[in-house]
């Protein structure tokens, strides 16, 4: 982007974390010293591209993520509220929180902890060509097929034109404020798919496989080691 734009970021973190099974929510596991989602609120907050950050927490949780916050030095996310049901609902929960002056909204999954700064740096720079969201992407290793109720196959897709899709994503307010406004926001498993449901672009750049996403016990254990690796 040529001027400089008020750019905010939404940490989603309101997630119950049933699969990972803790006493506590996930993103309140222990993730070496601190809370997971202590990670990617440093990450985010040390980026010099983000003026902002919200966290969207379970309810109840809001002023344990404020003094967390605070705790480790994050000046940068002083609003934490309550999540809703589903992920898409979380962020329009946390959305609602950003200043209306945000040009850019970036949004990450507290569930990865792991989030280069360089990331960051693909991510806001992605917004090229008149995109409305950039979402970062890996390639995958496997062959990827589709199949019906039944377990049949149905077609074996060209992996060469399939992607898996990390976190931060971020995306011009003004249509991603209407694609979240959607009745059936709650059936889009990431915010890029309601961006594409409204008819905004969305355009790729390269992901991190460092940048994992946390969902059960052994996946903490992973993000651990490659945090320890670095
Ligand atoms: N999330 C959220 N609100 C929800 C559901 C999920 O803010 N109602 C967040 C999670 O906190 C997480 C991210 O969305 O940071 C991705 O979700 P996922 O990894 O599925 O986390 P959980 O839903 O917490 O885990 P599980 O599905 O195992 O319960
Ligand atoms: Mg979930």
């Amino acid at each position: 982007m040529a001027e400089a734009v008020a750019v905010w970021a939404v940490i989603v973190a309101a997630g119950s974390g049933e699969r990972l099974g803790a006493e506590h929510p996930k993103a309140f596991v222990a993730f070496g010293e601190n809370p997971l989602i202590a990670a990617s609120v440093l990450a985010l907050d040390d980026h010099p591209g983000i003026d902002g950050i919200v966290l969207v927490v379970p309810a109840g949780w809001e002023e344990r993520a404020t003094f967390m916050a605070d705790d480790i030095g994050a000046g940068k996310a002083s609003i934490a509220v309550a999540g809703g049901a589903s992920r898409s609902d979380s962020v329009a929960l946390g959305v609602a929180e950003v200043p209306a002056d945000a040009a850019v909204i970036l949004v990450h999954d507290a569930a990865r902890p792991i989030v280069p700064a360089a990331l960051i740096d693909r991510v806001l720079a992605g917004f090229v060509d008149g995109a409305d969201g950039v979402i970062p992407v890996l390639p995958i290793a496997d062959t990827v097929k589709r199949v019906d109720a039944a377990g049949r196959v149905v077609e074996t897709l060209d992996r060469s034109e399939i992607r898996s899709v990390q976190t931060p994503q971020a995306f011009q307010a003004e249509i991603f404020r209407r694609a979240l406004a959607a009745p059936d926001r709650s059936t889009g498993t990431d915010c890029a798919s309601l961006v594409e449901r409204v008819g905004g672009t969305v355009t790729t750049v390269e992901g991190d496989p460092r940048s994992l996403k946390i969902t059960t016990r052994s996946d903490l254990e992973r993000a651990l080691e490659l945090v320890d690796a670095d």
